[in-house]
């Protein structure tokens, strides 16, 4: 069955291949209604796609033939779809109104969730109190990596004020230029530095907030440290042997994958920067799609139509590759979240059975705010070899600035995609010839309000999960990631003085290099 629709798929997929997107116009007049959808306060409009309805038509078959709708209900079932770590994935209960009732593995978990939300809260309110018992607190240093940090980052450069009242400031990389930079110019005494790590073992994060914590020891000595310390994580222990208070400790369970957890305790500093208010509407708008998800047809389901028209293009049409061009500087940070959310989750070469898969798995996704990506990498996607599509995603009304300019962004917008797909022949100068025929998809959000995030996030992460089901890989597992963590302890051992281990010779001379 399975492999009836895949191979139907891939058949429809290289006949459509033949065709200029722009003919698939003409030939349906009925194509623009068919390939837009409107939801959760998003527009998806994936008509510059290279599907014509056939294309569509055996794109839906797959995803009939994989159960898309039975996987998905299984997710949000609280099922063990998270094979190889035997766990459920239920970041949707996390954002879910008070009230829910989502079980993982038969356990109901909604009233915990709300006990760390109702926790949260308060200690939001606690720490925006001007001069509170925690003193005036101006500054929140966060300090994780990974899922830990590109959620939070996201979100805090999409919402912040231009002239926030709380700072918030992020360290990631075990580089000291990354902590000395974040820590520059702030006072101990009225930051707070948040800790966060889900298994709290990481070893950047935990050199990071080591240092961290020194520097409130240094100023403020060591208990007066410990009220400007605070923590998310699923090790309640370890935080609490760091010397976090127990009160200050936010905890969320191992259902919670890394790339997923934004909605939980790991954006705390979110919620307080911006405060509560802006957090729950980053919740409801992601809420909101999640129900959208559950309920709409999967010919009018954005997460499906979205996964469904990049397999298309990865599988149908074998692009190994995608930009992601966010029309918007506050959304900046969305190709590296989608780094980490897409390639991470499905950058995997067997099935779940274990297997090797047959087909490619995860594209490589990289991008940048336009119009600058238009005066660097768009050059080969207008005129290079290899066929690169585009997710456009655009802002219809500025929150900030002069108006003109918003309309001159969003003119390059729309512009890029016309030109992409349309391009322009001219033989006689071929360094002028425009073969176009590159598809994109359009995203548009009404404005950049946190309860649209929450919508443009959670259709990303439901992509990427029917994605996984057609692929038939495990999204929810990062075993790859491993090898690297152990090859890289026992080197700095050797760093650090330790005896020579077993390398390959260009790993050797370069120890020896820098032991020297
Ligand atoms: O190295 C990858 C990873 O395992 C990610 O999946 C995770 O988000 C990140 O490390 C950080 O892990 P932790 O939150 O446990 O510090």
């Amino acid at each position: 069955m399975r492999s009836d629709a895949w191979n139907a798929f891939i058949e429809a997929a290289e006949a459509d291949g033949w065709r200029r997107i722009v003919d698939l116009f003409g030939e349906d007049q009925g194509r623009l209604g068919a390939f837009c959808v409107e939801a959760a306060g998003l527009r998806l409009d994936l008509s510059k796609q290279p599907w014509s309805r056939e294309g569509l038509a055996a794109a839906l078959d797959l995803a009939r033939a994989c159960d898309v709708e039975a996987a998905r209900d299984r997710l949000f079932g609280g099922e063990i779809v998270n094979i190889s770590e035997g766990r459920p994935a239920l970041h949707m209960a996390l954002r879910a109104p008070d009230g829910a009732d989502f079980k993982a593995a038969g356990a109901p978990v909604s009233a915990g969730v709300e006990a760390v939300r109702d926790a949260m809260r308060a200690y939001v309110e606690t720490v925006r109190a001007p001069k509170g018992e925690m003193g005036d607190i101006r500054a929140i240093v966060h300090i994780g990596i990974g899922g830990s940090d590109l959620g939070p980052r996201m979100v805090w450069e999409a919402l912040k004020p231009l002239q926030p009242r709380i700072d918030l400031r992020f360290v990631a990389n075990v580089d000291p230029a990354d902590l000395a930079a974040a820590l520059a110019g702030l006072d101990p005494a009225t930051t707070l530095v948040f800790v966060v790590s889900k298994t709290f073992t990481t070893q950047e994060t935990m050199a990071n907030a080591t240092a961290a914590r020194a520097w409130l020891r240094t100023a403020l000595g060591e208990e007066e440290a410990r009220t400007h310390l605070a923590a998310a994580s699923t090790n309640l222990p370890a935080c609490q042997e760091f010397g976090v208070a127990p009160d200050r400790v936010f905890g969320f369970e191992d259902w919670v994958g890394g790339r997923y957890s934004v909605w939980s305790a790991v954006g705390l500093s979110c919620a307080i920067a911006l405060g509560w208010e802006a957090f729950s509407e980053l919740l409801a708008g992601a809420a909101e799609l999640d129900a959208h998800f559950q309920s709409a047809p999967l010919a009018r389901n954005l997460p499906v139509l979205l996964a469904l028209a990049h397999i298309f293009n990865r599988n149908g049409l074998d692009r190994p590759t995608r930009v992601v061009a966010p029309y918007a500087r506050r959304l900046r940070l969305l190709p590296s979240y989608l780094q980490q959310l897409e390639m991470e989750s499905n950058g995997k070469r067997v099935t779940q059975a274990g297997q090797p898969v047959a087909w490619a798995t995860a594209a490589a996704v990289f991008g940048n705010a336009g119009t600058n990506d238009q005066h660097a990498y768009f050059q080969m996607l207008h005129q290079g070899t290899s066929v690169i599509p585009v997710d456009f995603i655009a802002i219809a009304q500025a929150e900030e600035g002069p108006v003109e300019q918003q309309s001159i962004l969003l003119a390059n917008a729309i512009a890029q995609a016309e030109a992409l797909m349309v391009g322009q022949a001219n033989p006689a100068e071929p360094h002028r010839d425009f073969s176009g025929d590159i598809p994109s998809s359009f995203i548009l959000l009404d404005r950049l309000t946190p309860r649209a995030l929450g919508a443009l996030t959670a259709l990303y992460e439901h992509k990427t999960f029917v994605e996984g089901v057609i692929w038939d890989i495990n999204s929810f597992d990062q075993w790859g990631v491993e090898l690297g963590k152990t090859l890289a302890g026992r080197v700095l051992a050797e760093l650090e003085g330790g005896p020579a281990g077993k390398h390959d010779p260009s790993t050797s001379a370069l120890i020896a290099k820098l032991k020297a």
